[in-house]
C-alpha cells in the first residue's frame, strides 16, 4: 500500500513511524511533514489545510489511503474531498468533526443524551458574558472559544477583571477570529485528568490504552495552557472499574448519539475526562489523535495499525482484537524559548544523528532540515520518547534522552508523570 498522511506535528510522526511498521505499506508520504519526519516518509510541500491540494498530491502520488491528523482540515472536511474522488481515508467528515469544532454543538449533544459534563450557557454578546459571570460570582470559571483555537480557546478566570479581559480577547478583539463569535461559559470541575482514545468505525468503539496529559508550560501545572508539554501512558488514575463506567454513560451514548443525528463518526475521537467526585465527565471531545498523547499510546500498540484503519473505514472494526503491549511509555517535550508565546526559529538543534538518539525514539514537531543541521521551526520542537517496565523506568529514559538534546532557549518540564507516580503510591 501507498500511504499519505497529512500533518506536520509530533503525532503525525508518531503515525508515520506506527504505518512504516505495517506489514502492508511499501510507500509513505507526508505533507507537509517536517525535519524529522523526512527520514521516515517523502514529504512534499502542501500545507494540511489545502483540501485541494492535498487531493492533488494523493492522486499524483497514487495513495491507496489517506490519513488525516489534524482537527483543522477534518473540520473543513478535506475527508469528505478525498472521499468523492474515491480515496479510502482515516478520519471523520466535517459532519462528525464538528464534535470538535464547536464547542456549542458538542456541549448541546451531551445535554440531548445524558452525557455527563459541566453545566454550562452559551452567549453570543461579551457583555451578557460579563453580566453572567457578574451575577454567578463564582471563581474559578470557565471560558471557552467555540471553534478551533489551537488548544488555546479555553480560560479559567479567577477573577472577574480576568474573566473581563478574557472575554474582551475572544469576542472583540477575536484573538482566535470567528472561533470566538461565541462562547460557552461553564461549572469549575474538579479531578484527575484523563484523554482516552478510540477507535470508531460508528459501530462499535474500542477505546485505546489511557494517557495524561500536561497542558500547562511549567512545572508544578502552573503557567499558561500550551498544546501539552509531556505525556504519559497508562494514567494510573483510570481504574478498570471507571473505564467500564466510562464505556456505559459516555463511549457508548457518544457513539449512538453522533449516529441519531445523522452524524456518524469514523476514526479516532478523543475523549477529554475528569475524574470528579461525581463520577467522570467529559471536558473536551476531539475529532482526532491527541499530540502529545498520540505519541505515547501508538508506540504500545501491536496490533498493525493499517488493519485497524481498514477496519474502520470498511465498518468491520468489532471483528478486528486490537492488541497493547504491557509496558509503559512516556513522552517529555522539548519546546522553543517563550513558547507557548511567541518565540524564535531557525534554532540549530544537537546531540541527534539522524533525527534520532540511542535509547529513545525522538517524534519531531516543530524541526527542519537546513543542509546537514537540524533547526527548530515551531513552537514544541520534539518529543522525547520512551518504553519501560514502569513509568518510573520510561521517564529516567526520556528524561537521559533531553539531557543529551540541546538547543538554545530549550525549555521543558521536569515533572512529566509525577502526578501519575503519586496515583501509584
Ligand atoms: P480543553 O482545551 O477543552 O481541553 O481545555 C483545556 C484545559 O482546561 C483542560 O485540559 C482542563 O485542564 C481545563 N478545563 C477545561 N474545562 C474545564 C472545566 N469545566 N473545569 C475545570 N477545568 C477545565
Ligand atoms: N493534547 C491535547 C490535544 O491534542 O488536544
Amino acid at each position: 500500500m501507498r500511504v499519505l498522511v497529512v500533518g506536520s506535528g509530533g503525532r503525525e510522526h508518531a503515525l508515520v513511524r506506527k504505518i512504516k511498521e505495517s506489514k502492508k505499506v511499501d510507500y509513505i508520504a507526508c505533507c507537509p511533514g517536517n525535519g524529522g519526519i523526512s527520514y521516515d516518509a517523502e514529504c512534499f510541500d502542501v500545507s494540511a489545510t489545502d483540501i485541494d491540494g492535498v487531493v492533488k498530491l494523493a492522486k499524483e502520488i497514487k495513495a491507496d489511503f489517506v490519513v488525516v491528523a489534524p482537527d483543522d482540515p477534518l473540520v473543513m472536511g478535506m475527508v469528505d474531498a478525498l472521499n468523492a474522488e474515491g480515496f479510502a481515508t482515516f478520519g471523520p467528515r466535517a459532519n462528525a468533526a464538528i464534535i470538535e469544532g464547536s464547542k456549542v454543538f458538542s456541549k448541546e449533544l451531551m445535554k440531548k443524551y445524558n452525557i455527563p459534563t459541566a453545566k454550562y450557557n452559551v452567549f453570543d454578546k461579551a457583555e451578557d458574558v460579563i453580566n453572567y459571570i457578574k451575577a454567578e460570582n463564582e471563581f474559578p470559571t470557565v471560558i471557552k472559544a467555540d471553534g478551533l483555537a489551537l488548544g488555546k480557546g479555553v480560560i479559567i478566570p479567577e477573577t472577574l477583571d480576568e474573566a473581563v479581559a478574557g472575554v474582551k480577547e475572544i469576542m472583540e478583539d477575536k484573538i482566535f477570529g470567528d472561533s470566538g463569535n461565541n462562547v460557552v461559559v461553564e461549572e469549575f470541575l474538579t479531578g484527575p485528568e484523563v484523554s482516552v482514545l478510540a477507535f470508531t468505525d460508528g459501530k462499535c468503539v474500542k477505546p485505546m490504552v489511557t494517557s495524561m496529559d500536561h497542558k500547562r508550560a511549567l512545572d508544578g501545572d502552573k503557567g499558561l495552557n500550551t498544546g501539552g508539554m509531556g505525556t504519559v501512558s497508562p494514567n494510573p488514575y483510570y481504574t478498570d472499574e471507571i473505564a467500564e463506567e466510562c464505556m456505559n454513560t459516555i463511549f457508548l451514548p457518544t457513539i449512538e448519539a453522533m449516529n441519531k443525528e445523522g452524524r456518524t463518526f469514523k476514526g479516532c475521537l478523543y475523549f477529554g475526562l475528569m475524574l470528579t467526585p461525581k463520577g467522570p465527565k467529559v471536558i473536551e471531545y476531539n475529532c482526532r489523535f491527541g499530540d502529545p498523547e498520540t505519541q505515547v499510546v501508538l508506540p504500545r500498540l501491536k496490533t498493525d495499525i493499517m488493519d485497524i484503519f481498514e477496519a474502520i473505514n470498511n465498518e468491520t472494526l468489532s471483528d478486528l482484537d486490537i492488541e497493547w503491549d504491557d509496558r509503559a511509555c512516556t513522552c517529555v517535550i522539548m519546546a522553543s524559548g517563550g513558547y507557548p508565546k511567541s518565540y524564535p526559529k531557525g534554532i540549530e538543534i544537537n546531540g541527534l544523528t539522524d533525527g534520532q538518539l540511542d535509547g529513545v525514539t525522538v517524534y519531531h514537531a516543530g524541526t527542519k532540515r537546513d543542509g546537514d543541521k537540524l533547526v527548530t521551526s515551531g513552537g514544541r520542537v520534539l518529543g522525547v520518547t520512551a518504553l519501560g517496565e514502569t513509568i518510573e523506568d520510561a521517564l529516567a529514559k526520556s528524561y537521559a534522552g533531553v539531557e543529551k538534546i540541546k538547543f538554545d532557549g530549550a525549555h521543558y518540564r521536569k515533572d512529566i508523570g509525577q502526578k501519575a507516580l503519586s496515583a501509584l503510591k
